[in-house]
């Protein structure tokens, strides 16, 4: 029965497949990977400041203001999204006006601007990115009742101010002919000393990693967060470096044997280069946790500026975001799961198989941020 689901899904999405090449992205490369890539985060933090600076003169194109416009600052590519963009300016006659830059650099626009701001809506990734925008004031609540039907409620803000688009897993990759599948289980597993020395996992200063043991923080408390924590850096295989990718392709290149990395990552990769394809066949995906709570999942989502110059049209760019011929073409072009229901995941992910996600509402996920970094720090998990 199931299988018979699939195959249908499968006949379902060629004409889609083909229709989506063009946009794949190049290397599967999302912009939120390119920098704080293995570095500290306080040397990020420094670089922000002069990178918000130099965003502040790429401006907009003339006219991008006016009525009738809506203006994005958004941290993916305009190559993943811009298929989504047109098709809401052909069903809307709403005209999109993108700025792209790097997620955090862009809430610190957003918030030099200020009152400002032509920004109408942010697009970004991960939930802790999300609030970061939220607690900066650069944003403002958008509930509408086609938002809540779209979004199931654990991938929105409680307040309406943030919303998810797509869900991305973060999972365990291991070298199938290193590890019996057997041996692995749990995020907590990975604590267990018979890891020592076989685990890669990319710095604490990546706020993916922050986002997963906040999840842990919220689950069993931070005193048993902290513990895991300070197990997985026993096990290290190497200080941490790189980013989720360079994770994947460590285990298959044998400098160890697990890793922790992003579901659309391993996807991109089996969708890649040559060599990319021929890092990601050594490598295996595994559902964590799937007997108990489920995996860590996260969004890349949507928020309307503070002081968007255009809110209505704002909103109904979210909410054609967050509606059905959207949701495919993203999550298509992005690797992601749609957020909402009954949209078919692409053919890639179908072969990851069906899992359990994690249902803990992310707004609490990431209420537990902050006590998260000062685990890391306490732990030496640089
Ligand atoms: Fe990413």
């Amino acid at each position: 029965m199931r299988m018979r689901i699939i195959r249908k899904l499968n006949a379902w999405f060629v004409p889609m497949e083909k229709l989506m090449r063009k946009y794949r992205p190049e290397s599967g490369r999302s912009s939120d990977s390119r920098i704080g890539s293995g570095r500290r985060r306080h040397a990020a933090a420094a670089r922000i400041a002069a990178v918000a600076a130099a965003l502040l003169f790429a401006a907009l194109p003339a006219g991008a203001q006016a009525d009738g416009d809506v203006n994005v600052y958004s941290a993916r590519q305009e190559v993943l999204i811009r298929p989504q963009l047109d098709a809401f300016t052909a069903a809307t006659g709403i005209t999109v006006n993108l700025v792209a830059g790097n997620d955090d650099a862009l809430i610190e626009r957003m918030r030099a601007e200020g009152a400002n701001s032509p920004a109408d809506v942010l697009l970004t990734v991960d939930v802790g990115r999300l609030v970061r925008a939220k607690e900066a004031g650069v944003l403002q609540p958008a509930a509408t009742e086609t938002l809540a039907r779209s979004i199931p409620p654990q991938y929105r803000d409680r307040d309406g101010t943030w919303f998810g688009l797509a869900v991305r897993g973060r999972v365990i990759f291991y070298a199938p002919d290193r590890v019996d599948e057997a041996e692995l289980d749990t995020y907590e597993g990975l604590a267990d000393p018979r890891w020592r020395g076989r685990i890669c996992i990319r710095s604490s200063g990546n706020v993916y990693n922050q986002s997963l043991l906040a999840s842990m923080v919220a689950h069993a408390g931070a005193p048993a967060a902290e513990q895991w924590a300070a197990g997985v850096v026993a096990n290290m295989a190497r200080p941490p470096q790189g980013g989720d990718r360079d994770q994947i392709s460590a285990v298959a290149a044998g400098e160890c044997d697990v890793a922790v990395a992003n579901t659309y990552y391993y996807a991109g990769m089996l969708n890649g280069t040559p060599e990319e394809r021929e890092a990601a066949g050594r490598v295996r995906l595994f559902w964590p946790n799937q007997d108990g709570r489920g995996a860590h999942v996260n969004i890349s989502g949507a928020a309307v500026a503070a002081h968007a110059p255009n809110r209505d049209n704002a909103v109904r760019l979210i909410e054609y975001l967050a509606g059905a011929e959207a949701q495919r073409i993203y999550a298509e072009a992005v690797y992601e799961y749609p957020v909402r229901a009954g949209v078919p995941v692409a053919p890639i992910l179908m072969e990851f198989g069906a899992f359990r996600a994690d249902a803990i509402a992310l707004d609490e996920v990431a209420a537990h941020q902050s006590e998260a970094l000062r685990i890391f720090d306490r732990v030496g998990w640089r």
